[in-house]
């Protein structure tokens, strides 16, 4: 198979207010707002390449709209779509996504909305106040605290992480890097997916509810882990909580910060980590005692981490969408050590 996908490029997001979730995205995180088309709003790190990487969507909760991958070339857009179509999905194509043109979209066999293209808006200030230094930047380092580089990945919630992984992997070519299997039951609950060298720009958590195409998160890159460490000072001062971290992952090595925007959406911060340039990666299976979450092993996760969106529904479904067992185990992976 050629290659088909180079790298995640934007995602779009759904928010019941989204002038509140822009005014943190601009404020408190510190993308760059460029553009509104039909109450979409368009935003940017200031180390993005292309004209945005997020758009908030007016919508009732929030959600994932789709995440969109730029392919590798014109002909990998055609081929991928060629795939996916004999694969039994059928999409569409698009000719007129802002500042993109024409792109295929698809809803993947979890309900997931993915979308494709290769022609993109680059962007490249080159004078006056944005205009930097660097003639490889597309525009100079924003003066936000701990504003992130450039949009990282992204985490959805399906009912089946493998069965999901492997899908993306034989028809699209995401490769498999690592995946998590709970101490107690062969239950897969993490599995993360690459298109580069990065550990991960898709990863997939387990998902018990009955909604399909949920998201857990999504992730920009910092430089630093000063930088993350002073985005969650300033975050504390100006009263937005922490969610969980600042700590590191085991699978990816990346260390992490996790909180909200004012949607409820969860956005994470990511540093450091592993380049993996190798073709025939054989993942390796952790358990989450191994620190596959958090690699220090000292302290939970907290059970507002389970919660992916939009919300689950479905009188069946558990509040979060995960059965007790599992959730269990994923909120304190530490438990069983020692017991013998
Ligand atoms: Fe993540």
């Amino acid at each position: 198979m050629i290659k088909l996908l180079s790298h995640l490029s934007y995602v779009a997001i759904t928010s019941p207010d989204v002038e509140a979730s822009v005014d943190f995205y601009t404020k408190q995180v510190g993308l760059l707002e460029v553009d509104r088309v039909g109450g979409a709003v368009y935003l940017r790190c200031w180390g993005d390449y292309y004209a945005y990487s997020v758009v908030v969507v007016p919508g009732d909760e929030p959600s994932l709209q789709t995440m969109a991958w730029r392919t590798s070339s014109r002909e990998a857009l055609d081929e991928a779509a060629r795939r996916i179509e004999e694969a039994g999905v059928q999409g569409e194509w698009l000719d007129d996504v802002p500042h993109i043109g024409r792109a295929y979209r698809f809803t993947g066999p979890w309900g997931h909305s993915m979308t494709l293209h290769w022609d993109v808006s680059k962007h490249h200030d080159t004078e006056g106040e944005a205009a930097s230094s660097y003639p490889d930047r597309p525009s100079r380092r924003s003066k936000v605290a701990g504003a992130p580089r450039q949009l990282d990945h992204v985490t959805i919630a399906t009912s089946d992480v493998d069965a999901f992984a492997r899908w993306y992997n034989e028809v699209l070519g995401f490769r498999i890097m690592a995946r998590t299997v709970l101490d107690e039951a062969p239950i897969s609950v993490f599995s993360v997916l690459t298109t580069n060298e990065k550990s991960h720009d898709l990863g997939v958590v387990l998902d018990g509810s009955t909604r399909a195409g949920r998201v857990n998160h999504y992730a920009f890159w910092v430089d630093t882990r000063e930088e993350l460490l002073i985005a969650a000072d300033i975050l504390g001062e100006n009263g937005y909580p922490i969610e969980y971290g600042p700590s590191i992952h085991g699978i990816g090595e990346q260390n992490f910060l996790y909180y909200r925007e004012p949607s409820s959406l969860r956005i994470e911060l990511n540093t450091g980590g592993y380049r993996n340039y190798v073709p025939d990666w054989e993942p390796n299976t952790w358990k989450p005692s191994q620190g596959s979450n958090n690699m220090y092993r000292n302290s939970v996760m907290p059970m507002s981490m389970t919660e992916s969106f939009p919300p689950a529904d479905g009188p069946s479904a558990t509040e979060e969408g995960v059965p007790d067992e599992i959730r269990e185990a994923l909120l304190n992976p530490y438990a069983h050590q020692g017991q013998g």
